[in-house]
């Protein structure tokens, strides 16, 4: 693999993070550390979507300027995103100066083309999409199904994009590329939205929007939110109209883009038709994944339901974010909704994290210590099953993450820590050590230390503080590839000393979160 490039979608700054941005970061984040043990070129990106009628208003409420008010609102993401521990290579803000000039290219370039054109126009405006909607679009009661409120009436002059021109090719290339919208079940929702598409607006009369990017040559008009936002994929990486820069030669297409399953349209059929009016490559995969809610509710400010990640670290007095990463990349199956619950969350950390995989590796060490000092011997150095087991798992796990199945992978992981305890069960070294069969006693321990390396490995993109904790004491090297994965990295000789045990997760105390919480 040469390179992999995957962004999330960028977030609206008119609130602070909450759990369902921080999954979706989260879940890319994985993929993206997933991606970094395959290839050295790994590249993500994320950022802010800044522009446009919403936070004109909401920063107009707050008696700020908007760009005070974006400052001050991507903040609390990228602090947030650095709580998390998500290693992204880049965070875009679309008021980023250089994001601005390449958009105003980007449209200028189009304008030229003949694919933007000016029309006067009435339509249904919806604030909360950013976008004007047809009649067919709203439920019964007349309003946007996602914000369950009545669209306004706007009368302007626009400029349109001919959208209408790449519904043939948009349709072609969704019917030859069967795994390009990710899950595939969602392909024919995608198709069935682009039989009634029309020409879209791509621009706000200033007098109406005037927080966003300038068109040149015509001041009155300002570049509405879809078509910034949707560049900041290539604007990112340095493209630019007449000379793209080195990154965006290398990275451009982008593997995978990650987003929510509410702006599905919007990647896979306008950002499509701009890029092939822009005559560039189209990303390879889109991800749309499903919805978190809490507690089996939707989300929202009126409901007063909304979790922020870091109220979760902090309730549950956290010192790594790795549980929450662990358990929101693995709430949902591929592209469906998921599910946050304290208890739930407790319970699945708890028992995954300290109880199977952490105590393991405690006590294959304590017992190394006990009866051999923390020594391996040359002897005890075999092959063994369970690699092969491990290997196996190795390449399944790949297998998901080329379909960017993050939970099911997961779940192939903890397959095998179940066979890696059972395996100390069934040959309870304990006994064979009673039973004075130190050899014996010793390639378990051995077989079980060496297939913890395989695991530190696979755990690493979903839990990379317990990763590197773990592969510290094993004396192994997190960030080997998984294609150079040998089973031999625990060497005869001392591995650890009594004092360098250190449990790698500690169980979540019901009592302590509970009392932090009040
Ligand atoms: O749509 N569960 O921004 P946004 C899961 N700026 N995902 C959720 C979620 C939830 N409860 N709530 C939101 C925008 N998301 C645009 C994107 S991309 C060029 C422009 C996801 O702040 C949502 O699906 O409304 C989207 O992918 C992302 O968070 C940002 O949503
Ligand atoms: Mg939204």
């Amino acid at each position: 693999m040469e390179k992999f490039y995957t962004t999330t979608a960028i977030d609206y700054v008119n609130g602070a993070p909450h759990i369902g941005h921080a999954y979706e970061k989260i879940l890319t984040n994985v993929i993206f550390r997933h991606f970094q043990k395959r290839t050295d070129d790994a590249y993500m990106l994320t950022g802010t979507d800044e522009h446009g009628i919403k936070i004109q208003k909401t920063s107009a409420q707050n008696g700020q300027t908007p760009k005070d008010f974006c400052d001050n609102n991507a903040q609390k993401f990228i602090d947030c995103w650095k709580l998390l521990d998500i290693n992204y290579s880049q965070f875009i803000r679309t008021t980023d100066e250089n994001h601005k000039k390449t958009v105003q290219k980007i449209f200028k370039k189009l304008v030229e083309k003949g694919d933007i054109y000016k029309h006067s126009y009435t339509g249904l405006y919806c604030a909360g999409c950013e976008a004007f909607l047809s009649e067919k679009d709203l439920d019964e009661e007349g309003c946007c199904p996602n914000h369950k409120k009545k669209p306004e009436i706007v009368s302007e002059e626009n400029y349109f994009f001919k959208l209408t021109k790449y519904k043939e090719q948009i349709e072609k290339h969704i019917k030859q590329n069967p795994d390009f919208i990710i899950p595939s079940f969602r392909a024919n929702e995608v198709l069935n939205q682009l039989e009634n598409i029309e020409d879209i607006s791509v621009s706000r009369a200033k007098t109406n929007v005037s927080w966003g990017i300038d068109v040149l040559d015509d001041p009155e008009q300002v570049i509405y939110v879809w078509i910034d936002a949707l560049s900041n994929y290539i604007t990112a990486l340095g493209y630019d109209t007449e000379n793209p820069s080195a990154d965006f030669k290398k990275y451009w297409p982008a593997d995978v883009h990650v987003i929510g399953k509410d702006i599905l349209k919007f990647h896979s059929i306008y950002w499509l038709a701009i890029l092939m009016a822009l005559e560039l490559p189209l990303p390879k995969h889109i991800l749309a994944h499903g919805w978190i809610t809490i507690d089996e509710t939707k989300m929202s400010k009126s409901l007063g339901n909304v979790v922020s990640p870091s109220s979760v670290i902090e309730s549950f007095n956290m010192d790594i974010p790795d549980a929450l990463r662990y358990y929101m990349a693995t709430s949902a199956p591929c592209g469906k909704d998921g599910n946050y619950s304290d208890e739930d969350f407790k319970e699945k950390v708890n028992a995954h994290l300290a109880n199977s995989m952490g105590n393991l590796l405690n006590r294959t060490l304590s017992m190394l210590v006990k009866y051999f000092d923390g020594e391996i011997k040359e002897e005890f150095i075999v092959k063994s099953e369970l690699f092969d087991e491990a290997k196996k798992t190795i390449a399944e796990v790949k297998h998901h993450f080329d379909y960017y199945e993050v939970q099911e992978a997961s779940l192939k992981i903890v397959e095998l820590v179940d066979k890696a305890n059972k395996f100390v069960t069934d040959n309870a070294p304990w006994t064979l050590a009673k039973e004075e069969k130190m050899t014996e006693c010793g390639k378990v321990l051995y077989i079980v230390l060496e297939t913890m390396c395989t695991i530190a490995s696979l755990i690493e993109p979903y839990c990379p503080n317990i990763a590197r904790r773990m592969a510290s004491q094993l004396k192994y090297d997190i960030n080997t590839k998984y294609d150079d994965i040998t089973f031999n990295n625990i060497k005869a000789g001392k591995l650890i000393s009594k004092e360098e045990i250190t449990p790698v997760f500690l169980r979540l105390d019901s009592e302590l979160a509970d009392k932090a919480k009040k």
